[in-house]
């Protein structure tokens, strides 16, 4: 039997305000079907003023810890873009306010990526012995760094969290973790962006610039780009495994846009109905996307006990990643 992080426990949780896309379309030049037809989203959950990504964070780990059916973990690691503050972690405040008291907590930052960053680093925490349980959450609070005028971006994401709770256990069990692939490139930095807030502008002294503030995508080098590493890193995380891509029961691609994941799908000569989507009713969430799915396709049966399911995702920096894991007997907390 071979040591391996097995997940224990899923869940979800939004802020309650939606804003649908009609609504976006009374302040902006977009239109429901324009949103519908290029990105498959209808609309997104939105913080109201006050609510923080670790008021999220929190909502999703309690779910998880319940979904598990404990109360304890002894690591908690927080994938976020949109940290409380520059300084310091959210995750310390996080555990905190779960009760998690004196337990190390840390966050990652690999924007739409950071989930697979988190799993990875707390799997491999499990594995290695260093940590029995580790509570694992993405969480975004996303509109607090939209430039609301910019329609382009506007009306892809949205804010809310996911978590799962993984416990050592062996390789053989469903729910274990099984492989992963993470990748990045440097060079491709201004792709998905938010210049200032960092020390490169404070250094560069003078005033910031207002633009600087909010989140900036190039939308159509992302598309491409996105489709192209998340199906090479599905192949490869696949060939760890051992398994076809007809060996996949379920593709829980991070939700960016159905045409991204549906493209990734035809890639891999995965059929699309295979692919989880929740991003009709939630929009790009960026880091909690992936939990996010995990959780509502869980309450839903969607995902059930034993199938065989592939993560895959791409975001900022550029990073992406992929895992292959077995879906074990849960409820959504
Ligand atoms: N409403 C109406 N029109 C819009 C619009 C909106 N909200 N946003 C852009 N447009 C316009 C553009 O200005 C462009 O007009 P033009 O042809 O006159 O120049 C036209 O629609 C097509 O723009 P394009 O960028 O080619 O559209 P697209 O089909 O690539 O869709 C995105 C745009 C942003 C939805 C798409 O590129 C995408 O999803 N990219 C990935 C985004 C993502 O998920 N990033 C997160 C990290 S993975």
């Amino acid at each position: 039997m071979t040591r391996a992080a097995v997940i224990a426990g899923v869940g979800g949780h939004v802020p309650q305000r939606v804003v649908t896309n009609d609504e976006l379309a009374q302040r902006l030049d977009t239109s429901d079907a324009w949103i519908r037809t290029r990105t498959g989203i209808s609309r997104r959950h939105v913080v109201d003023a006050g609510t923080t990504t670790s008021d999220l964070a929190v909502g999703a780990g309690l779910r998880a810890l319940k979904s598990a059916g404990t109360d304890g973990a002894d690591l908690v690691i927080v994938a976020t873009t949109t940290p409380d503050r520059p300084c310091p972690a959210t995750a310390p405040a996080v555990a905190t306010r779960l009760g998690l008291t004196d337990v190390p907590a840390y966050d990652v930052a690999a924007v739409c990526s950071g989930f697979l960053y988190a799993l990875q680093a707390g799997a491999a925490s499990v594995t290695s012995g260093v940590a029995e349980r580790v509570l694992v959450v993405g969480a975004e609070a996303f509109s607090t760094i939209l430039n609301p005028e910019d329609r382009t971006t506007s009306v892809i994401f949205g804010d809310g969290a996911g978590a799962i709770l993984l416990r050592a256990g062996t390789r053989e069990e469903p729910g274990a973790v099984l492989d992963m692939h993470l990748g990045s490139d440097g060079s491709m930095a201004d792709l998905i962006t938010v210049r200032g807030g960092g020390a490169e502008e404070r250094s560069r002294g003078g005033e910031p610039r207002p633009e600087d503030r909010y989140f900036r995508m190039d939308g159509r080098a992302v598309f491409f780009t996105a489709v192209r590493r998340m199906a090479q890193s599905s192949r490869t995380v696949l060939a760890r495994t051992g398994w076809e891509v007809t060996d996949v029961d379920r593709l829980v691609a991070h939700q960016a846009n159905t045409r991204i994941i549906h493209a990734v799908a035809e890639q891999l000569g995965l059929p699309p109905e295979r692919a989880v989507l929740n991003i009709d009713r939630v929009g790009n969430t960026s880091a909690a996307s992936i939990p996010l799915a995990l959780a509502d396709a869980t309450a839903d049966g969607t995902l059930a006990a034993g199938h065989r399911v592939l993560l895959t995702a791409f975001g900022g920096g550029a990073t992406w990643g992929s895992a292959t894991l077995t879906w074990p007997t849960l409820q959504a907390g």
